[in-house]
């Protein structure tokens, strides 16, 4: 019996990479007619996964500008939403987590008096500033939804805390995990983006974005790593830099060409998974990294103040160390030189999912498509 049409929208690196185990499971579902589009908010790094996971897009907004604001991002994914969806009606819109892409799709499916249904919901810091503006897009869109697919029971019950409906909301674990484990393999070979690199050394896999963060408090991250590398000579520090030229730019500034610091291209998610398996921390300010390093057994440091992922920060496998250089550095330290201290930290722990997030997302959307067909007959 034929259930209906879903559209999936999603526009960043992290959002492919979480929405495409649910893209693979919704199209082995003859039933439900998916359709795919991409905002692309994100143009290469959303390319990457698109290519990893062979996913080809019915729609592409091609949005990406260099140096885009949050205006003019949510002006082009509404106004080509709208058009994408007044062509295609579906019976449902599938977001994901807390873009400026993630917000503008709901609007508009909530223009259209289409029912939203969000992967990776109810994480919150309840600090509206921080992540700016994630804690807002991804509380706002929780308005405008009707299936909450929460991650873990704590960002259950954070939406339970909101007054959401119990029987709107499921717990499936995150689609991360999901995605991870599709990619991690025993005899996995590393190719040449990581000439050069020292693999003997302890490495420190370094990431930042935050918007939050620009300026300032990403040259304070940035000296702490130089202090680092000068203080301990096994340890190296990669980092694929986001394309973002704000980030870009300090980046360059500050540590291109410094010894044992190695600032690469983004990297497909298949290296960069690998890379995290094979290195001795992370030191990050993304959200995904917070919920993947756990899984491989990584000790992560969180540059940032708050975190929307608590669950790893409880099981001890995650601390949060702000921006100040000070606390970076000590930290690190600490952690390279105590082995006591690195155990604690370095457990394989998984509070968000088995790997089969999709399957529980997918099944139920099959359920609330077929009671929906039995409220129309
Ligand atoms: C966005 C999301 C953030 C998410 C992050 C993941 C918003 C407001 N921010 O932040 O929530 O955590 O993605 O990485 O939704 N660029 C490229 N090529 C790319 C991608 C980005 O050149 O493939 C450059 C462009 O110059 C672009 C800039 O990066 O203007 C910023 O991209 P944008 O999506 O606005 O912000 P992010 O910081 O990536
Ligand atoms: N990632 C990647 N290549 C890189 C850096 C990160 O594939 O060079 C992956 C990472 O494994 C995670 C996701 O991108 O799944 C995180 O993206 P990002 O940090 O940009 O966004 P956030 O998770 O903070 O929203």
């Amino acid at each position: 019996m034929y259930l209906g049409k879903v559209m999936v929208v999603f526009g960043t690196r992290p959002e492919a990479i979480k929405m495409a185990p649910v893209v693979k499971e919704l199209q082995k579902v003859p039933d439900i007619h998916t359709v795919v589009t991409v905002t692309a908010q994100h143009r290469e790094m959303l390319d990457q996964v698109l290519r990893l996971f062979e996913i080809q897009p019915d729609y592409d907004l091609n949005l990406m500008e260099t140096r885009q604001d949050l205006f003019s991002i949510t002006i082009g994914a509404l106004s080509g939403l709208k058009e994408v969806l007044e062509k295609e009606k579906p019976d449902l819109v599938i977001v994901h987590g807390d873009t400026t892409t993630t917000l503008a799709a709901s609007l508009a499916a909530f223009y259209m008096r289409i029912p939203v249904a969000h992967v990776e919901a109810g994480l919150r810091t309840r600090n509206k500033y921080s992540p700016f503006p994630e804690e807002m897009n991804r509380t706002l869109t929780g308005r405008l939804t009707e299936l909450h697919f929460a991650p873990t029971d704590t960002s259950r019950e954070n939406l339970l805390a909101e007054a959401t409906a119990e029987f709107k909301i499921w717990v499936t674990g995150n689609t991360v995990i999901d995605a991870l484990l599709s990619i991690i393999k025993d005899d996995y070979q590393f190719g040449r983006e990581f000439d050069g690199i020292d693999m003997s050394k302890r490495l420190i896999l370094v990431t930042t974005h935050r918007r939050e963060n620009w300026g300032e408090r990403m040259r304070e991250i940035y000296q702490a790593l130089l202090e680092l590398v000068e203080e301990f000579p096994d340890i190296a520090v990669v980092f694929p830099v986001h394309k973002n030229p704000v980030v870009r730019s300090i980046a360059e500034e500050m540590l291109s060409g410094k010894p044992r610091i190695h600032l690469l291209e983004p990297l497909d998610y298949e290296p960069f998974a690998h890379l995290m398996n094979i290195s001795y921390l992370v030191v990050t300010d993304s959200g995904g990294l917070q919920e993947e390093a756990p899984a491989l057994g990584k000790p992560v440091l969180v540059l940032r103040d708050t975190t929307e992922r608590p669950e790893a920060v409880t099981a001890g496998t995650v601390k949060l160390v702000g921006t100040s250089r000070r606390k970076i550095y000590e930290e690190t330290k600490k952690l390279l030189s105590d082995p006591r201290e690195y155990d604690k930290m370095a457990r394989a722990i998984n509070p968000y999912g088995d790997g089969k997030a999709a399957r529980r997302i997918v099944r139920e959307l099959i359920s609330f498509l077929y009671v929906r067909i039995g409220a129309q007959v």
